[in-house]
């Protein structure tokens, strides 16, 4: 079951959230690849193809992708956000389209080899889920991979913040699109000392219904 975040509404505007601050303060920030995105290239045997690192952020994990040989866009809501990737990116020479996007109205063109996810979906409106389930799909190569990590109900440590998950109600918003091949407990690395519960799962896209 759900959880509502007391504070859900310190995520509404994501372009406030990142003016005036570097991205090395925010929670999330990490310079490192998460560690469920390189245990599923590894243990999948992903080969480098059309990545999206949706609600990309500070870019870091698009970066890296970059510089494992995929071709990357990274996609977000906040202008900000992405002047602060596209300088990470050039930091660490890698190349990566960085598109101000917002999932819900999306203007992005798939198909996409793999879509990650790493914090995006758990900060959208309940009543959107569907169609970010549904937007996703249809920017998923059929044969595509999508990642998706996001806050598990077993994070009660931290105040408010974004919406919380468990597995089934993860497989059972996804169903419709998309069948569940791992689920699994986790931590969210970023730059606070506590490192939050993550439910991180891997998906595959059904045939488009
Ligand atoms: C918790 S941050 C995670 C950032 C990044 N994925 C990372 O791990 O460093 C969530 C990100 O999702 C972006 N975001 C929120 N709603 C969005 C939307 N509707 N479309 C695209 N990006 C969105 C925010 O601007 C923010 O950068």
């Amino acid at each position: 079951m759900n959880q509502t975040p007391r504070q859900i509404g310190e995520f509404q505007d994501w372009e406030t959230r990142y003016q005036g601050v570097s991205v090395e303060q925010l929670p999330w920030f990490t310079p490192d690849p998460d560690g469920d995105l390189l245990k599923t290239l590894e243990t999948h045997a992903i080969a480098p193809g059309r990545f999206l690192d949706l609600g990309t952020g500070p870019g870091t994990q698009a970066a890296w992708m970059a510089q494992r040989g995929f071709q990357v866009t990274g996609s977000d809501l906040s202008r900000t956000a992405l002047d602060a990737a596209r300088q990470f990116c050039r930091e660490r020479g890698a190349e990566v389209e960085l598109v101000q996007d917002d999932i819900l109205n999306t203007t992005l063109k798939g198909p996409f080899d793999q879509i990650f996810d790493r914090g995006c979906f758990h900060v959208l409106p309940p009543e959107r889920r569907n169609h970010y389930v549904q937007t996703v799909h249809g920017l998923l190569d059929p044969k595509g991979w999508m990642l998706l990590k996001c806050f598990h109900v077993n994070e009660t440590t931290m105040e408010g913040g974004p919406y919380r998950f468990d597995p089934e109600t993860v497989e059972s918003l996804f169903s419709s699109h998309f069948r569940v091949l791992e689920s699994r407990e986790s931590r969210f690395e970023g730059s606070m000392a506590h490192q939050p519960v993550a439910l991180f799962t891997l998906l595959q896209p059904l045939k488009r219904p």
